[in-house]
Protein backbone atom coordinates (compact mmCIF):
# COMPACT_ATOMS: atom_id res chain seq x y z
CA UNK A 1 0.00 0.00 0.00
CA UNK A 2 1.20 3.49 -0.93
CA UNK A 3 0.45 5.02 2.13
CA UNK A 4 1.17 8.80 0.75
CA UNK A 5 -1.55 8.27 -2.05
CA UNK A 6 -4.03 7.48 -0.07
CA UNK A 7 -3.51 10.05 2.40
CA UNK A 8 -3.51 12.42 -0.50
CA UNK A 9 -6.87 10.91 -2.05
CA UNK A 10 -8.22 11.46 1.34
CA UNK A 11 -7.59 15.06 1.55
CA UNK A 12 -8.72 15.72 -2.03
CA UNK A 13 -11.46 14.00 -1.47
CA UNK A 14 -12.14 16.41 1.45
CA UNK A 15 -10.93 19.56 -0.41
CA UNK A 16 -13.23 19.01 -3.72
CA UNK A 17 -16.37 17.26 -2.36
CA UNK A 18 -17.05 18.83 1.28
CA UNK A 19 -15.24 22.25 0.22
CA UNK A 20 -12.69 21.97 3.05
CA UNK A 21 -9.59 24.18 2.77
CA UNK A 22 -6.82 22.33 1.77
CA UNK A 23 -4.04 23.87 4.32
CA UNK A 24 -6.31 22.74 6.95
CA UNK A 25 -6.77 19.46 6.11
CA UNK A 26 -3.23 18.74 5.03
CA UNK A 27 -2.27 20.04 8.30
CA UNK A 28 -4.39 17.92 10.10
CA UNK A 29 -3.44 14.43 8.14
CA UNK A 30 -0.30 14.82 8.16
CA UNK A 31 -0.26 15.60 12.13
CA UNK A 32 -1.92 12.38 12.33
CA UNK A 33 0.92 10.19 10.07
CA UNK A 34 3.83 11.42 11.47
CA UNK A 35 5.53 8.60 9.68
CA UNK A 36 4.48 9.92 6.00
CA UNK A 37 6.33 11.79 3.56
CA UNK A 38 5.27 14.83 4.05
CA UNK A 39 6.98 16.71 1.26
CA UNK A 40 5.00 13.99 -1.24
CA UNK A 41 1.98 14.12 -0.23
CA UNK A 42 1.55 17.84 0.16
CA UNK A 43 3.48 18.14 -3.67
CA UNK A 44 0.66 15.60 -4.74
CA UNK A 45 -2.30 17.45 -2.96
CA UNK A 46 -1.12 21.32 -4.33
CA UNK A 47 -0.32 19.71 -7.92
CA UNK A 48 -3.84 17.84 -8.12
CA UNK A 49 -5.29 21.19 -7.23
CA UNK A 50 -3.26 23.54 -9.61
CA UNK A 51 -3.94 21.95 -12.39
CA UNK A 52 -7.70 20.37 -11.72
CA UNK A 53 -9.14 22.02 -14.79
CA UNK A 54 -6.41 20.70 -16.90
CA UNK A 55 -6.05 16.94 -15.31
CA UNK A 56 -10.32 16.99 -15.72
CA UNK A 57 -10.33 17.72 -19.56
CA UNK A 58 -6.80 15.00 -19.76
CA UNK A 59 -9.45 12.61 -17.95
CA UNK A 60 -12.40 13.85 -20.05
CA UNK A 61 -10.04 13.05 -23.22
CA UNK A 62 -9.36 9.57 -22.77
CA UNK A 63 -13.13 8.44 -21.40
CA UNK A 64 -16.36 7.47 -22.68
CA UNK A 65 -18.70 8.99 -19.73
CA UNK A 66 -17.47 10.87 -16.93
CA UNK A 67 -17.13 8.86 -13.73
CA UNK A 68 -18.69 9.84 -10.09
CA UNK A 69 -16.46 12.46 -8.50
CA UNK A 70 -14.41 10.43 -6.07
CA UNK A 71 -13.35 8.40 -9.43
CA UNK A 72 -12.62 11.31 -11.33
CA UNK A 73 -9.69 12.63 -8.39
CA UNK A 74 -8.49 9.07 -8.49
CA UNK A 75 -7.97 9.49 -12.17
CA UNK A 76 -6.79 13.11 -12.03
CA UNK A 77 -4.01 12.16 -9.30
CA UNK A 78 -2.98 9.45 -12.07
CA UNK A 79 -2.85 12.06 -14.78
CA UNK A 80 -1.08 14.12 -12.22
CA UNK A 81 1.29 11.68 -10.47
CA UNK A 82 2.25 9.86 -13.94
CA UNK A 83 3.80 12.98 -15.31
CA UNK A 84 5.31 14.91 -12.59
CA UNK A 85 6.37 12.24 -9.61
CA UNK A 86 9.42 9.81 -11.01
CA UNK A 87 9.62 8.28 -7.72
CA UNK A 88 5.86 6.27 -7.81
CA UNK A 89 6.45 3.71 -10.22
CA UNK A 90 3.55 3.06 -12.38
CA UNK A 91 2.59 -0.22 -11.31
CA UNK A 92 2.42 0.91 -7.79
CA UNK A 93 0.08 3.80 -8.96
CA UNK A 94 -2.47 1.25 -10.63
CA UNK A 95 -2.43 -1.03 -7.86
CA UNK A 96 -3.36 1.33 -5.49
CA UNK A 97 -6.15 4.17 -7.27
CA UNK A 98 -7.30 0.35 -8.11
CA UNK A 99 -7.74 -0.43 -4.19
CA UNK A 100 -8.64 3.08 -4.00
CA UNK A 101 -11.33 2.60 -6.08
CA UNK A 102 -12.55 -0.57 -5.13
CA UNK A 103 -13.80 0.78 -1.41
CA UNK A 104 -15.09 3.43 -3.58
CA UNK A 105 -17.27 1.00 -6.08
CA UNK A 106 -16.58 -2.69 -6.34
CA UNK A 107 -17.32 -2.40 -9.91
CA UNK A 108 -15.09 0.58 -10.79
CA UNK A 109 -11.77 -1.27 -10.68
CA UNK A 110 -11.65 -2.40 -14.28
CA UNK A 111 -12.63 1.11 -15.44
CA UNK A 112 -9.97 2.48 -13.11
CA UNK A 113 -7.59 0.37 -14.53
CA UNK A 114 -7.78 0.63 -18.10
CA UNK A 115 -8.10 4.57 -17.90
CA UNK A 116 -5.16 4.83 -15.79
CA UNK A 117 -3.41 2.85 -18.03
CA UNK A 118 -4.56 5.02 -21.10
CA UNK A 119 -3.17 8.54 -18.98
CA UNK A 120 -0.33 6.70 -18.22
CA UNK A 121 0.95 6.31 -22.16
CA UNK A 122 -0.43 9.06 -23.24
CA UNK A 123 -0.01 13.06 -23.00
CA UNK A 124 -2.29 15.99 -22.87
CA UNK A 125 -3.52 17.81 -25.60
CA UNK A 126 -4.57 21.11 -25.70
CA UNK A 127 -8.07 22.12 -27.20
CA UNK A 128 -8.30 23.81 -30.76
CA UNK A 129 -6.67 27.58 -30.35
CA UNK A 130 -9.59 28.18 -32.26
CA UNK A 131 -12.27 27.71 -29.42
CA UNK A 132 -10.05 30.33 -27.23
CA UNK A 133 -11.70 30.31 -23.90
CA UNK A 134 -11.86 26.13 -23.75
CA UNK A 135 -7.93 26.56 -24.79
CA UNK A 136 -6.92 29.53 -22.12
CA UNK A 137 -8.91 27.54 -19.62
CA UNK A 138 -7.01 24.23 -20.12
CA UNK A 139 -3.58 25.53 -20.50
CA UNK A 140 -3.74 27.76 -17.39
CA UNK A 141 -6.36 25.86 -15.35
CA UNK A 142 -8.42 29.26 -15.43
CA UNK A 143 -12.06 28.45 -15.17
CA UNK A 144 -13.86 29.49 -18.42
CA UNK A 145 -16.70 31.10 -16.30
CA UNK A 146 -14.05 33.74 -15.14
CA UNK A 147 -12.08 34.12 -18.56
CA UNK A 148 -15.81 34.91 -20.29
CA UNK A 149 -16.19 37.50 -17.34
CA UNK A 150 -12.99 38.66 -18.32
CA UNK A 151 -13.52 39.28 -21.67
CA UNK A 152 -16.22 41.40 -21.27
CA UNK A 153 -13.81 44.16 -20.11
CA UNK A 154 -10.33 43.31 -21.75
CA UNK A 155 -9.05 42.66 -24.96
CA UNK A 156 -8.00 39.01 -25.89
CA UNK A 157 -4.12 39.79 -25.38
CA UNK A 158 -4.98 41.17 -21.85
CA UNK A 159 -6.66 38.33 -20.29
CA UNK A 160 -4.55 35.83 -21.81
CA UNK A 161 -1.07 37.45 -19.82
CA UNK A 162 -3.78 37.43 -16.99
CA UNK A 163 -4.53 34.07 -16.57
CA UNK A 164 -1.00 32.66 -17.80
CA UNK A 165 0.90 34.87 -15.81
CA UNK A 166 3.65 33.68 -13.04
CA UNK A 167 3.96 35.09 -9.96
CA UNK A 168 7.26 34.89 -8.01
CA UNK A 169 7.40 31.37 -5.24
CA UNK A 170 8.87 33.97 -2.34
CA UNK A 171 6.59 34.90 0.02
CA UNK A 172 5.74 38.70 0.90
CA UNK A 173 6.03 39.86 4.47
CA UNK A 174 6.29 43.06 6.27
CA UNK A 175 8.84 44.01 9.22
CA UNK A 176 6.77 44.53 12.70
CA UNK A 177 8.21 48.17 13.00
CA UNK A 178 6.60 48.40 16.75
CA UNK A 179 9.17 45.49 17.40
CA UNK A 180 12.23 46.19 14.71
CA UNK A 181 13.09 48.74 12.30
CA UNK A 182 13.57 47.92 9.00
CA UNK A 183 17.08 48.26 8.22
CA UNK A 184 18.04 45.75 11.80
CA UNK A 185 15.41 42.96 10.46
CA UNK A 186 17.52 42.93 6.90
CA UNK A 187 20.65 42.80 8.34
CA UNK A 188 19.00 39.72 10.65
CA UNK A 189 18.10 38.37 7.13
CA UNK A 190 21.84 37.81 5.93
CA UNK A 191 22.87 36.99 9.10
CA UNK A 192 20.79 34.01 8.72
CA UNK A 193 21.27 33.79 4.97
CA UNK A 194 17.66 33.98 4.33
CA UNK A 195 17.12 35.27 0.51
CA UNK A 196 14.99 38.38 -0.04
CA UNK A 197 14.09 40.75 -2.43
CA UNK A 198 12.37 44.18 -2.04
CA UNK A 199 8.94 44.87 -2.91
CA UNK A 200 7.34 48.73 -2.52
CA UNK A 201 8.01 50.04 1.01
CA UNK A 202 11.38 49.64 2.58
CA UNK A 203 10.07 47.69 5.62
CA UNK A 204 8.53 45.05 3.40
CA UNK A 205 10.04 42.43 0.85
CA UNK A 206 9.59 39.13 -0.80
CA UNK A 207 11.48 35.95 1.19
CA UNK A 208 12.46 32.34 1.21
CA UNK A 209 9.33 31.55 3.81
CA UNK A 210 10.46 27.87 4.32
CA UNK A 211 13.39 29.32 5.73
CA UNK A 212 12.76 31.86 7.72
CA UNK A 213 10.28 29.70 9.61
CA UNK A 214 12.90 27.80 10.56
CA UNK A 215 14.46 30.57 12.37
CA UNK A 216 12.33 30.96 15.71
CA UNK A 217 14.38 34.27 16.47
CA UNK A 218 12.53 36.39 14.20
CA UNK A 219 8.91 34.52 14.29
CA UNK A 220 7.58 38.10 16.35
CA UNK A 221 9.84 40.39 14.26
CA UNK A 222 7.84 40.04 10.66
CA UNK A 223 3.93 39.11 9.61
CA UNK A 224 2.65 37.61 5.81
CA UNK A 225 0.93 40.13 4.27
CA UNK A 226 0.48 40.21 0.68
CA UNK A 227 1.52 43.74 -0.86
CA UNK A 228 -2.11 44.80 -1.86
CA UNK A 229 -3.19 44.52 1.72
CA UNK A 230 -0.80 46.70 2.72
CA UNK A 231 -0.70 49.46 0.17
CA UNK A 232 -4.94 49.50 0.81
CA UNK A 233 -4.30 50.50 4.63
CA UNK A 234 -1.43 53.27 3.22
CA UNK A 235 -4.50 54.48 1.12
CA UNK A 236 -7.21 54.74 3.39
CA UNK A 237 -4.48 57.58 4.86
CA UNK A 238 -5.95 57.21 8.43
CA UNK A 239 -3.75 59.21 10.30
CA UNK A 240 -5.89 59.76 13.76
CA UNK A 241 -9.26 59.39 14.47
CA UNK A 242 -11.50 56.55 14.30
CA UNK A 243 -11.68 53.28 12.35
CA UNK A 244 -14.49 50.76 11.39
CA UNK A 245 -12.74 47.27 9.86
CA UNK A 246 -16.52 45.86 9.09
CA UNK A 247 -14.65 42.17 7.81
CA UNK A 248 -11.89 42.33 10.07
CA UNK A 249 -11.00 38.41 10.50
CA UNK A 250 -7.82 37.62 10.22
CA UNK A 251 -6.94 40.60 11.20
CA UNK A 252 -4.15 41.29 8.70
CA UNK A 253 -5.60 45.14 8.05
CA UNK A 254 -6.81 45.90 11.09
CA UNK A 255 -3.45 44.95 13.14
CA UNK A 256 -1.10 47.16 10.39
CA UNK A 257 -3.65 49.99 10.91
CA UNK A 258 -3.05 49.67 14.75
CA UNK A 259 0.62 50.37 14.42
CA UNK A 260 -0.70 53.94 14.53
CA UNK A 261 -1.05 54.54 18.13
CA UNK A 262 -3.30 57.44 17.08
CA UNK A 263 -5.72 55.06 15.63
CA UNK A 264 -9.09 53.76 17.81
CA UNK A 265 -9.88 50.58 15.80
CA UNK A 266 -12.90 48.48 15.60
CA UNK A 267 -12.63 45.40 13.94
CA UNK A 268 -15.50 43.55 13.48
CA UNK A 269 -16.54 40.24 11.98
CA UNK A 270 -20.39 38.16 11.82
CA UNK A 271 -18.29 35.05 12.75
CA UNK A 272 -17.38 35.03 16.27
CA UNK A 273 -14.27 32.00 15.37
CA UNK A 274 -12.95 34.16 13.42
CA UNK A 275 -13.61 37.66 15.47
CA UNK A 276 -11.08 34.92 17.71
CA UNK A 277 -8.21 34.47 15.40
CA UNK A 278 -7.88 38.72 15.56
CA UNK A 279 -8.37 38.30 19.21
CA UNK A 280 -5.07 36.24 19.46
CA UNK A 281 -3.64 38.05 16.59
CA UNK A 282 -3.91 41.14 18.43
CA UNK A 283 -2.27 39.20 22.01
CA UNK A 284 0.62 38.23 20.02
CA UNK A 285 1.80 41.36 18.81
CA UNK A 286 0.56 43.06 22.36
CA UNK A 287 -1.54 45.24 20.02
CA UNK A 288 -4.08 47.28 22.38
CA UNK A 289 -6.17 49.87 20.97
CA UNK A 290 -8.40 47.87 18.59
CA UNK A 291 -12.14 46.86 20.10
CA UNK A 292 -13.43 43.42 18.47
CA UNK A 293 -17.10 43.29 18.18
CA UNK A 294 -18.79 40.72 16.62
CA UNK A 295 -20.78 42.11 14.02
CA UNK A 296 -23.20 41.64 10.88
CA UNK A 297 -22.08 44.35 8.19
CA UNK A 298 -24.89 44.33 6.57
CA UNK A 299 -26.72 44.96 9.83
CA UNK A 300 -27.26 48.50 10.81
CA UNK A 301 -25.89 49.31 14.56
CA UNK A 302 -27.45 52.65 16.05
CA UNK A 303 -24.75 53.11 18.07
CA UNK A 304 -22.18 53.76 15.34
CA UNK A 305 -24.26 56.06 12.92
CA UNK A 306 -21.82 58.88 11.62
CA UNK A 307 -19.57 58.05 14.23
CA UNK A 308 -16.13 57.11 12.19
CA UNK A 309 -13.25 59.19 10.16
CA UNK A 310 -12.68 55.98 8.39
CA UNK A 311 -14.87 52.81 7.40
CA UNK A 312 -12.82 49.87 5.74
CA UNK A 313 -15.09 47.48 3.89
CA UNK A 314 -12.84 44.55 3.12
CA UNK A 315 -15.80 42.35 2.18
CA UNK A 316 -15.83 38.65 1.36
CA UNK A 317 -15.59 38.00 -2.10
CA UNK A 318 -14.25 34.37 -4.69
CA UNK A 319 -10.86 35.23 -3.80
CA UNK A 320 -10.27 35.28 -7.93
CA UNK A 321 -7.00 37.45 -6.99
CA UNK A 322 -5.32 34.63 -4.68
CA UNK A 323 -5.81 31.81 -6.85
CA UNK A 324 -1.70 31.49 -7.59
CA UNK A 325 -1.22 30.71 -3.96
CA UNK A 326 -4.51 29.12 -3.30
CA UNK A 327 -4.99 26.84 -5.32
CA UNK A 328 -8.64 25.77 -4.23
CA UNK A 329 -9.90 29.15 -4.62
CA UNK A 330 -11.47 27.82 -8.28
CA UNK A 331 -12.99 24.78 -7.10
CA UNK A 332 -16.94 24.45 -7.21
CA UNK A 333 -17.21 28.13 -7.72
CA UNK A 334 -19.58 29.28 -10.32
CA UNK A 335 -20.62 32.99 -11.69
CA UNK A 336 -23.88 32.19 -9.29
CA UNK A 337 -21.75 32.72 -6.93
CA UNK A 338 -19.96 35.38 -7.36
CA UNK A 339 -23.15 37.56 -8.26
CA UNK A 340 -24.45 36.24 -5.02
CA UNK A 341 -21.48 37.79 -3.30
CA UNK A 342 -21.64 40.91 -4.98
CA UNK A 343 -24.85 41.32 -3.43
CA UNK A 344 -23.83 40.59 -0.24
CA UNK A 345 -20.87 42.92 -1.06
CA UNK A 346 -23.47 45.69 -1.91
CA UNK A 347 -25.60 45.56 1.35
CA UNK A 348 -22.00 45.76 3.82
CA UNK A 349 -21.01 48.91 1.70
CA UNK A 350 -24.66 50.44 1.82
CA UNK A 351 -24.85 49.60 5.45
CA UNK A 352 -21.70 50.68 6.47
CA UNK A 353 -22.19 54.42 4.39
CA UNK A 354 -23.88 55.20 7.35
CA UNK A 355 -21.35 54.67 10.21
CA UNK A 356 -19.12 57.02 7.88
CA UNK A 357 -19.06 60.81 9.52
CA UNK A 358 -19.61 64.04 6.89
CA UNK A 359 -16.08 64.34 5.71
CA UNK A 360 -15.23 60.78 6.31
CA UNK A 361 -13.67 58.04 4.62
CA UNK A 362 -15.42 54.64 3.38
CA UNK A 363 -13.43 52.11 1.37
CA UNK A 364 -14.00 49.21 -0.15
CA UNK A 365 -11.65 46.51 -1.70
CA UNK A 366 -11.71 42.60 -2.58
CA UNK A 367 -8.93 40.11 -3.68
CA UNK A 368 -10.67 39.50 -6.37
CA UNK A 369 -10.35 40.62 -10.12
CA UNK A 370 -14.07 40.07 -12.08
CA UNK A 371 -15.97 43.25 -12.28
CA UNK A 372 -19.57 42.53 -11.17
CA UNK A 373 -17.88 42.27 -7.58
CA UNK A 374 -15.71 45.57 -7.86
CA UNK A 375 -16.47 47.87 -10.39
CA UNK A 376 -20.28 47.33 -10.21
CA UNK A 377 -20.33 47.09 -6.73
CA UNK A 378 -19.08 50.83 -6.37
CA UNK A 379 -20.88 52.34 -9.50
CA UNK A 380 -24.23 50.89 -8.51
CA UNK A 381 -23.87 52.60 -4.59
CA UNK A 382 -22.84 55.96 -6.47
CA UNK A 383 -25.65 55.96 -8.08
CA UNK A 384 -27.93 55.47 -5.16
CA UNK A 385 -25.60 57.72 -3.00
CA UNK A 386 -25.16 61.25 -3.99
CA UNK A 387 -23.70 61.87 -0.77
CA UNK A 388 -20.33 60.29 -1.72
CA UNK A 389 -17.63 60.44 -3.89
CA UNK A 390 -15.05 58.83 -5.47
CA UNK A 391 -11.50 59.97 -4.46
CA UNK A 392 -8.58 59.62 -6.26
CA UNK A 393 -5.93 56.84 -5.13
CA UNK A 394 -2.16 56.91 -5.86
CA UNK A 395 -0.10 54.01 -5.61
CA UNK A 396 3.28 54.76 -7.17
CA UNK A 397 6.09 52.67 -8.55
CA UNK A 398 3.19 50.16 -9.30
CA UNK A 399 1.77 49.20 -12.51
CA UNK A 400 -2.26 49.38 -11.03
CA UNK A 401 -5.06 50.14 -13.28
CA UNK A 402 -6.39 53.18 -12.17
CA UNK A 403 -9.87 54.14 -14.21
CA UNK A 404 -11.21 56.79 -12.63
CA UNK A 405 -10.52 56.43 -8.91
CA UNK A 406 -11.33 52.70 -9.01
CA UNK A 407 -8.15 50.93 -8.54
CA UNK A 408 -7.70 46.85 -9.78
CA UNK A 409 -4.73 45.16 -9.40
CA UNK A 410 -4.18 43.40 -12.16
CA UNK A 411 -1.47 40.28 -11.44
CA UNK A 412 -0.01 40.61 -14.95
CA UNK A 413 0.76 44.13 -14.73
CA UNK A 414 1.49 44.40 -10.93
CA UNK A 415 3.09 41.03 -10.63
CA UNK A 416 1.18 40.67 -7.35
CA UNK A 417 -2.10 38.65 -6.72
CA UNK A 418 -5.54 40.64 -7.69
CA UNK A 419 -7.27 43.09 -5.85
CA UNK A 420 -8.99 46.08 -5.80
CA UNK A 421 -10.06 49.43 -3.85
CA UNK A 422 -12.60 52.07 -4.25
CA UNK A 423 -12.17 55.00 -1.87
CA UNK A 424 -15.03 57.10 -1.39
CA UNK A 425 -15.73 60.39 0.34
CA UNK A 426 -18.47 60.77 2.49
CA UNK A 427 -19.53 64.99 1.27
C1 LIG B 1 -11.71 39.09 2.91
S1 LIG B 1 -11.97 38.55 4.51
C2 LIG B 1 -11.34 39.89 5.42
C3 LIG B 1 -9.86 39.92 5.56
C4 LIG B 1 -9.39 40.91 6.61
N1 LIG B 1 -9.85 42.24 6.35
C5 LIG B 1 -7.89 40.91 6.78
O1 LIG B 1 -7.23 41.84 6.37
O2 LIG B 1 -7.36 39.95 7.36
C6 LIG B 1 -13.67 38.71 4.71
C7 LIG B 1 -14.20 38.51 6.11
O3 LIG B 1 -15.57 38.91 6.09
C8 LIG B 1 -16.28 38.14 7.01
N2 LIG B 1 -17.70 38.29 6.68
C9 LIG B 1 -18.46 37.59 5.80
N3 LIG B 1 -19.72 38.07 5.78
C10 LIG B 1 -19.75 39.10 6.65
C11 LIG B 1 -20.77 39.99 7.09
N4 LIG B 1 -22.02 39.92 6.60
N5 LIG B 1 -20.46 40.90 8.02
C12 LIG B 1 -19.21 40.99 8.54
N6 LIG B 1 -18.20 40.16 8.17
C13 LIG B 1 -18.48 39.24 7.23
C14 LIG B 1 -15.70 36.76 6.85
O4 LIG B 1 -15.92 36.00 8.02
C15 LIG B 1 -14.21 37.08 6.61
O5 LIG B 1 -13.51 36.99 7.80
Amino acid sequence: MNKELSLSYMILKKVILDKSYVSIELNKALQKNPNVNTALVTKIVYGVLEKDITLEYFVECNVNKMPKPEILILLKMVGYVSKTINSIPTFALVNEVVNLAKKEDKYASGFVNAVSKKLISSQIVLPSKKDKIKYLSVKNNYPEWVIKELLKSHDEKFVEDLVSVNLTTLTHIRVNRSLISAREFKIKLELFEIKYEPSLYDYTMYVDYAKLLKVRDLDKLYVVQGLPSIITCNVLGAIEGKVLDTCSAPGGKAIFLAENKNLDIFACDIHGHRLDLIKKYAKNYDVTNIHFCLQDGTKFNPAWENNFDYVLCDVPCSNLGVSRKKPDVFLNKTLNDAKMLSGIQYQILENSARYVKSGGILQYSTCTIIDIENKCVIEKFLKNHKDFELTEIKVPNLNVSNESGLCTFYPNLTHTEGFFIGRLKKK
